[in-house]
């Protein structure tokens, strides 16, 4: 996912540094998820007990919720390598030939983005993973010769944020799919916490829930508002994380107490000020903001619609009571800014 700037953008930053040894390493170091984690368990068990390599995973879900750190988390517990590459680097059929003639029996190849294959590049890797073979064509012309090479027994993993973009012939070839969730608050703070004990940062537990609170249900924005808090603490607060010192750190950085940022807010308002509530189309929303709808699409309306803000309705969406309130406005009473059900 690229970035998108944003301090509580679930995409990754150029200024992030994702700490490695953050990274959870065993399952039992992933916090939340547990019908994730439990069903991966299971995978793992019943592959380890046949000596096979485990079937075709896929993880879904918006950015930042741990789906690169479970491929690293399986090949941990398969004991196996792992091969890192992402949909847009492998430009040619023969990139991806090569990367797969180089793997070992029992390796894991992790392709992020997988919605952004090219189609040649797709043709290649249907038999690849359904019959472990390689399809290629030497030579030119009417001298060329199709040849069909074995691969050793691998594992894809395949990692992205547009489900909906994944061609579905190459979405059915993955044998497990996982969808990844927003965390809960719980699951959230014991995150902060555990990652604060490890970079040793003195925080109180009131400072984990403030924290936790405006994360967006997301580790990757989590670890990066607990490295800014930790910054005023140290120049504001001797380097204790307080309750009031993350409100007020957090307030600093125009967040407010559910997670939400300036772009957010604009939507919000537009809707609401220019729309009187919606439905607005998202291509408007868009184009009053000067963003791409899809960004808008990927990165603000997840944990918009999760808090229950926005509703999605076949004419657009619309801007719910509690977005009113939260905005300071009186929702309307003639039900104009309750989304309709069809
Ligand atoms: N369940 C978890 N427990 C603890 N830390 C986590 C968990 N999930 C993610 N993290 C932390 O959050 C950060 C982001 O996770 P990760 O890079 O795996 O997200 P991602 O889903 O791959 O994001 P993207 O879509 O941008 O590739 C990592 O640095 C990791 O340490
Ligand atoms: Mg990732």
């Amino acid at each position: 996912m690229s970035e998108d700037g944003r301090m509580v953008g679930g995409a990754r930053r150029r200024d992030d540094r994702e700490n490695i040894a953050l990274r959870p390493k065993l399952l039992s170091d992933i916090v939340g998820q547990n019908v994730v984690r439990e069903n991966l368990q299971i995978l793992i068990d019943a592959a380890k007990n046949r000596s096979e390599p485990i079937d075709h995973v896929l993880f879904y879900g918006p950015p930042g919720l741990g789906k690169t750190s479970l491929a690293h988390v399986i090949a941990n517990e398969m004991n196996v390598n792992i091969r890192i590459t992402a949909g847009p680097s492998i430009e040619r059929a023969g990139d991806l030939a090569a990367i797969l003639t180089h793997l070992k029996q029992n390796d894991i190849l992790f392709i992020d983005e997988v919605h952004r294959l090219g189609r040649a590049v797709e043709e290649v890797l249907y038999p690849a993973m359904e019959d472990f073979v390689l399809d290629i064509v030497i030579g030119k012309g009417p001298a060329a010769k199709n040849v069909r090479l074995n691969l050793p027994r691998f594992t894809v993993i395949g990692a992205t944020t547009r489900l909906a973009l994944l061609a579905a012939p190459l979405r059915d070839r993955f044998g497990a799919q996982f969808r990844l969730d927003f965390y809960d608050l719980q699951a959230m703070e014991h995150i902060i916490e555990r990652a604060a004990g490890m970079l040793k940062i003195e925080i109180k537990p009131e400072g984990t829930t403030e924290i936790a609170r405006r994360s967006r249900g997301t580790p990757r924005v989590a670890l990066r508002l607990l490295r800014r808090v930790r910054d005023y603490a140290q120049v504001r607060a001797q380097g204790i994380i307080t309750g009031p010192v993350s409100g007020e750190a957090l307030a600093l950085l125009n967040i407010d107490h559910l997670g939400l940022d300036d772009v957010d807010r604009r939507i919000l308002a537009l809707i609401i000020e220019k729309y009187g509530g919606g439905p607005v189309g998202l291509e408007t929303i868009a184009a009053a903001m000067s963003e791409d709808a899809s960004t808008i699409m990927d990165v603000c309306e997840p944990y918009l619609l999760q808090l229950g803000f926005l509703a999605r309705t076949p004419r657009g969406r619309m801007a719910t009571p509690s977005a009113y309130e939260h905005m300071g406005y009186t929702p309307p009473e003639n039900n104009a800014g309750q989304p309709t059900l069809f």
